[in-house]
């Protein structure tokens, strides 16, 4: 994870996230809460569009953890169980991991969220709610394979939601715990770091706007196209 140390030293000022993932992030909050908050009030209109706004959110997203800037980037973040493991049991002196971007053990809970996400839209694509509103694909299906992927999908609502609080928590605890803050930079992209990690930043610049935006297209393209073509 990033961080912006708080406690008193000379900093250096370093771009941590591109634009694209911190507006990446914080629709995907905003319309996690709406998910939620739709889904258990049953307000399925609502929670179909913002089901399928989140999918081509997931989309853009996987595309630019292959495509985008190098903090924002699979490769950049995902890392091996043993360096997972020599990180957990050394922390930052263990020289695992360069202090900027996602840390070893950060990398792989956010790689959950974003693929259980993805498994959620698509289990929600084939749901029902047993009374009058079907997921857009439900009809492709047996009537066997919806009440299944129904029931995944309810419980995979709770799943994501302890997931998210497990999320919010960790950051609370940086924060709060280990006096660094990981949310400001999720908001402005940048971060106070000390020299020494700050000389350790990738000296590539930061994907372009355009290309996020092609992506972002892309993926909407692929969501909202697909759901004319086989939705009902
Ligand atoms: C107020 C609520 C939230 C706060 C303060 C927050 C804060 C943060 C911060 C600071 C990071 C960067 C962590 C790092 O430095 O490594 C992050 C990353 C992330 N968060 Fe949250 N978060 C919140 C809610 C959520 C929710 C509800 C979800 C999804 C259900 C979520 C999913 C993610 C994901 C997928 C990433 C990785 C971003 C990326 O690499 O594209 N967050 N969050």
């Amino acid at each position: 994870m990033s961080k912006a140390d708080l406690s008193i030293g000379p900093t250096q000022r370093v771009r941590v996230w591109d634009l694209p993932v911190r507006l990446f992030h914080w629709s995907l909050a905003a319309l996690f809460a709406v998910l939620w908050i739709s889904g258990y009030n049953g307000k399925l209109g609502l929670h179909l569009s913002a089901g399928a706004l989140i999918l081509t959110l997931l989309l853009f997203r996987l595309a630019w953890g292959f495509g985008g800037s190098p903090t924002a980037r699979f490769s950049g973040f995902i890392r091996g169980p043993g360096t997972v493991f020599t990180y957990l049991r050394r922390g930052k002196e263990s020289g695992v991991w360069s202090g900027l971007g996602h840390n070893p053990l950060g990398g792989w809970s956010v790689t959950v969220l974003i693929g259980l996400l993805l498994l959620q839209t698509g289990t929600g694509l084939f749901s029902t709610d047993d009374i009058a509103t079907d997921g857009p694909l439900a009809w492709a299906v047996s009537s066997g394979t919806v009440k299944s992927l129904s029931s995944l999908h309810r419980l995979g609502g709770w799943v994501l939601l302890g997931l998210a609080g497990l999320h919010i928590s960790a950051i609370l605890y940086y924060r709060f715990g280990k006096n660094e803050d990981l949310i400001t930079p999720m908001i402005g992209g940048e971060a106070d770091l000390s020299p020494d990690i700050a000389a350790r930043a990738p000296k590539e610049p930061f994907a372009s706007g355009q290309k996020a935006l092609g992506l972002l297209i892309l993926a909407a393209l692929l969501v909202y196209g697909g759901l004319a073509i086989w939705g009902r």
